[in-house]
């Protein structure tokens, strides 16, 4: 498949769909709490996309994935399962939502701090969450992806932190996961020119330790090698004529960038 210019119809539907995947966010924020399992959190993002946003979580059914969002915890990576785990103060979770509304894909996660973090908890979310603006602020027509993975890469690994190799971002519209492939680590001046219409995600995994990952026997957590803690945020990105827009903005970011903070 090849990466795809979206027409002014689709960018529409993707406004929509991004819309509402940081909506489910927002939704979930005040939920996540010492005590409470997981699966109660993927429960309450299922209701509400089903019912309240008449939207479909993407995740459930995904290859076969049993839940409707993803939520990976401390050295979890990403694709954690919802479980029965309860959250206790000084966990780390990333929650992942995609929903599709209309046929189009929105797909967003960030980082909560559960109770009191340690330093090191709080140190790695906050440079990945640097290493996914510091991509975002690049996305314009003209710029190359592996402008974006390089700079990624050097601002984490300048951190004494590293980035994950075996999961990238990805084109997204129709598709959940559609071409390009975006790597958070690369050489400038390397890899696909950026054009308008095109949408994508940037989500860099950070790990505190070493960057090496494996999958858990249930076939879908992935954690780190060396047990260090990771954390990873996550936009939908439309490449505009100008530079871009960020499809999935929480409305604590919209009013971060309005004050040219973030
Ligand atoms: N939302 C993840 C991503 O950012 C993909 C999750 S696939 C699942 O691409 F099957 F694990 F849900
Ligand atoms: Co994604
Ligand atoms: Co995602």
């Amino acid at each position: 498949m090849s990466v795809t210019i979206k027409t002014a119809e689709e960018i529409e539907k993707m406004r929509v769909a991004g819309r509402l995947a940081a909506e489910v966010l927002e939704m979930i924020t005040p939920h996540v709490q010492p005590g409470v399992t997981t699966e109660e959190l993927d429960r309450l993002c299922y209701d509400y996309i089903v019912n309240e946003q008449e939207a479909i979580p993407a995740p459930l059914n995904y290859h076969g994935f049993p839940k409707s969002i993803c939520t990976s915890v401390n050295h979890q990576v990403c694709h954690g399962i919802p479980s029965e785990r309860r959250l206790k103060s000084g966990d780390i979770i990333n929650i992942d939502i995609t929903v599709i509304k209309d046929g189009y894909h929105g797909d967003t996660s960030m980082m909560f701090m559960v109770g009191k973090p340690s330093v090191i908890a709080r140190r790695v979310c906050d440079i990945a969450h640097e290493a996914l603006w510091i991509g975002l602020r690049m996305v314009a027509p003209g710029m190359r992806l592996g402008d974006i993975g390089h700079a990624i890469q050097t601002y984490v690994e300048a951190q004494h932190a590293s980035v994950v190799r075996e999961y990238c971002g990805h084109g997204i519209g129709l598709g959940f996961h559609e071409d390009p492939q975006v790597l958070h680590y690369g050489r400038p001046n390397t890899g696909l020119e950026l054009k308008a219409g095109m949408t994508f995600t940037i989500e860099p995994m950070v790990n505190a330790g070493r960057a090496p990952v494996r999958v858990l026997p249930d076939e879908w957590t992935v954690v780190t090698k060396d047990h260090s803690l990771s954390a990873q945020w996550e936009h939908t990105v439309l490449v505009t004529e100008t530079g871009h827009e960020i499809l999935t903005l929480r409305k604590d970011e919209r009013q971060a960038l309005a004050q040219g903070a973030a």
